[in-house]
């Protein structure tokens, strides 16, 4: 049976990854977690199918056995937090670029196959050409930023220079189940959707004209694994995982409001420093290399992630 690894695996993004490569039999799954801001309740039912090693990506020497020999590994651990990186860069940096270089270093000495890097629109940084095309030249605008770019280049020169087929996905504003709401740095949907249940109006940052290609949680891991089997022509290179769409937080708020059938208009703060305008991935190349099909709608992902966590409130 193949090995698949999944840093990063009890947190957002990872557990529901981890829940698809489980329904599609791709091996034994197991997760290398630190549970900085993952949770191992995040896996609870899966719990008992998958291999859970609680350890750091800092830590070389602790990785290189539970990596060794697996077929691929999908580098989802991280601080993923822009405003995060900018208040307190130091851990960022630690995690975000020695622990993502261990990734790599370990990847290559286990003889893995393929490594799925969990790359950031945050590159585009606020060039005002939309959408995002991956030949733009990065432009960071934070310490998160740069350091998701640095694993980039990674994915391409340790594919040059000791043949690892890495591939680069860059999500785009990634929403669904098990997305945490309780930190300072949550994504804005998942506050938004606790503030539809508390019936509190939320705060949106700025004057709410933001966009953002925002894209359903099962679109991205269906997308991460599409891209563990691809032709190995894909290595090394760097793909936008978005939807291809963008809207506004005062279109998706209004649209939350018009699910639930109730009128909560949201209050408005001071925009947050770091963040971009607007965002929206051209997702040609994706779909030409990877057979990208994002299945979800923004309405039917908001339907769903409203519905789980309302169950979640509940149990
Ligand atoms: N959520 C998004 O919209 C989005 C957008 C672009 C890129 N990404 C990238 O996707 C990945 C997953 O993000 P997420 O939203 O699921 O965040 P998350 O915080 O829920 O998941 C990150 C996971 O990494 C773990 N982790 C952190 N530091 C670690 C360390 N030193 N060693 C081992 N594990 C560690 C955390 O405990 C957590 O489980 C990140 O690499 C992030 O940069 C996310």
């Amino acid at each position: 049976m193949k090995k698949i690894v999944v840093t990063g695996g009890a947190g957002f993004i990872g557990s529901n990854l981890v829940r698809s490569l489980l329904e599609q039999r791709e091996g034994k799954v197991i997760v290398i977690d630190n549970l900085f801001s993952g949770k191992e309740e995040n896996l609870a039912e899966v719990r008992n199918e998958i291999g859970f090693e609680r350890m750091d990506v800092r830590d070389l020497n602790a990785i290189l056995p539970v990596i060794d020999g697996a077929d691929t590994v999908y580098h989802l651990a991280a601080i993923p937090s822009v405003p995060r990186s900018i208040e307190d860069p130091v851990p960022s940096h630690d995690t975000n670029l020695n622990g993502c270089f261990n990734v790599f270093h370990a990847a290559v000495q286990g003889k893995v196959r393929r490594l799925i890097y969990a790359a950031s629109s945050s590159a585009y940084g606020d060039t005002e050409v939309l959408p995002k095309v991956e030949t733009m030249i990065p432009r960071p605008k934070s310490p998160y930023a740069a350091q998701k770019v640095m694993g980039e280049y990674y994915a391409r020169c340790f594919y040059e220079c000791y043949g690892l087929e890495a591939v680069a996905l860059r999500f785009f504003n990634v929403y669904g189940p098990r997305q945490d709401p309780t930190s300072a740095y949550s994504g804005v949907l998942s506050l938004f959707i606790t503030a539809l249940i508390d019936g509190k109006n939320p705060t949106i940052l700025g004057d709410g004209e933001q966009s953002r290609d925002f894209t359903y949680v099962k679109d991205v891991a269906g997308l991460c694994i599409k891209a563990a089997h691809a032709g190995k022509h894909v290595a090394g290179i760097t793909y936008n995982a978005g939807n291809g769409n963008r809207h506004t937080l005062n279109k998706v708020w209004s649209l939350l409001q018009k699910i639930e059938g109730i009128e909560l208009p949201a209050k408005y703060g001071p925009p947050r420093s770091g963040d971009v305008l607007h965002s929206q991935a051209d997702t040609t190349l994706a779909i030409r290399d990877l057979g990208h099909d994002p299945k979800y709608s923004l309405e039917e992902g908001l339907r769903l992630t409203l519905e789980w966590y309302r169950q979640d409130r509940a149990a």
